[in-house]
């Protein structure tokens, strides 16, 4: 029997607990065994005295442990996945599953929900009418047999250690801290049953990770615990100091990932989808590199192939493929320039609370989101811009929640003289 104020204690003072206390804690918390306020003075004592890569492992572990783990060895293929630690305007799994399936490589994927300010796959694939986000486990392996592709919810069962916790972390101010956003995701992954991860980790004002050694560092850890775990994984290390191409909000960005897919998406959506969808390819059983991989990626979009599979998809989770289909707002008011100049940031974060205030994100856990509306960032860091054109357009339900937000995005703006330095939307890889 584990006494969990004795593990507290020495997790305060610095000591290195032995994986069978942190195992137990865990598993102990999953079964309600050890109440939340214990937990949550662990955690905080782990943001002030972290965790060693043997203490993350074993954490990492137990979550597994807690619930089911689903096995896709029926499908007798490697199956890739992929994750992204998120962030604003990030829609690339809904662009990157089709392409992938499309070159022949099963994708199979469990996705989240929007986490403040960052949205959620989630949320975005069920502003698509119809579309079923809950699908059995035979449901899911069957689709991906037939299909090549399925996003759907995570299971009640699967990592449910993860989910008290992750719950917890939120309301306590511990969810930064690199060993548990590690072994959140990476138990996840492994519970997923994918063979190899390919990982984005989202550097920037609009991410978890301020800094790129922060992101390394995180990256750094994830591949470790991928390894022990028999999983291969790729970490790229993306910019998130402006919103993900132009959409935030999710009809807007399903619609963003359908011009994507038609190959006139965005031109960083467009990099990285088919930056990541030759890694996922280079990962899978094709026996293709990299650059390879590139290729077929780029075929499978510049052919149709990937916009054809998308509807397969989509249909097959009972939703509409169609972009008419998709929900819209009765009110678009753009955000005009303030002056003229090169835009020299975008202040991501308020971007993505701004899309959130709309409606387009959760305050609470149980709030209903409004699918529909959002924000399009026309203007783009780098871009030159003349005093009173439209820096961005916001979609609203109202004139009254049209114009907040049309204040708020204006603020996120700063425009200047001279030229910004340009960032790749890739800023290293790390495997
Ligand atoms: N995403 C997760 O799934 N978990 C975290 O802890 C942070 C981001």
């Amino acid at each position: 029997m584990i006494r969990p104020a004795e593990l507290i204690h020495r997790k305060r003072d610095g000591a290195e607990l032995s994986e069978v206390e942190i195992s137990e804690l865990v598993l102990a918390y999953a079964r309600d065994e050890v109440p939340d306020y214990q937990l949550a003075a662990f955690c905080m004592a782990v943001y002030f005295r972290g965790l060693t890569p043997t203490e993350t492992h074993a954490l990492t572990d137990a979550m597994v442990r807690s619930g089911e783990t689903i096995d896709l060895s029926p499908l007798g293929r490697k199956v890739v996945d992929k994750h992204s630690t998120g962030g604003v305007g990030d829609k690339a799994s809904i662009v990157i599953g089709p392409v992938v399936a499309a070159c022949g490589v099963p994708f199979a994927k469990m996705s989240g929900r929007g986490l403040g300010h960052t949205g959620g796959t989630l949320d975005k694939l069920e502003s698509i009418p119809g579309f079923r986000i809950e699908l059995s486990g035979d449901e899911f392996i069957r689709q991906v047999q037939e299909i090549g592709l399925a996003i759907v919810g995570q299971t009640a069962d699967l990592v449910p250690a993860d989910k008290k916790l992750y719950a917890l972390r939120d309301v306590t101010a511990t969810v930064d801290i690199d060993p548990l956003i590690a072994s959140s995701i990476m138990s996840k992954k492994i519970a997923g049953g994918a063979d190899a991860i390919l990982l984005d980790v989202k550097v920037g004002d609009g991410a978890f990770m301020r800094t790129l050694n922060e992101a390394r560092e995180l990256a750094r850890t994830m591949v470790e615990l991928g390894r022990l775990a028999g999983r291969e994984v790729v970490c790229e290390l993306t910019d998130m100091d402006q919103p993900l191409g132009r959409a935030v909000g999710n009809a807007l960005e399903i619609a963003e990932a359908l011009d994507t897919l038609e190959g006139s998406g965005p031109p960083d959506l467009t990099e990285l989808v088919l930056g990541a969808s030759a890694h996922l390819l280079d990962l899978s059983d094709l026996g293709v590199d990299v650059d390879e991989g590139r290729r077929l990626a780029e075929e499978a979009v510049a052919s149709g192939a990937a916009r054809e599979l998308y509807d397969r998809w989509v249909r097959a989770q009972d939703g509409d493929p169609a972009r008419d289909a998709l929900p819209r707002t009765p009110v678009v008011r753009p955000v005009p320039a303030h002056a003229s100049g090169f835009v020299q940031a975008i202040a991501t974060m308020d971007v993505g609370l701004a899309a959130l205030h709309l409606g387009a994100g959760r305050t609470r856990k149980e709030d209903a989101i409004d699918h529909a509306v959002g924000v399009v960032c026309l203007a783009k860091r780098g871009d030159r811009v003349e005093a009173g054109q439209p820096l961005a357009d916001v979609h609203a339900r109202d004139e009254e929640s049209a114009a907040g937000c049309v204040t708020e995005i204006e603020a996120c703006y700063r425009i200047g003289d001279g030229e910004p330095e340009r960032k790749p939307i890739v800023l290293d890889v790390l495997s």
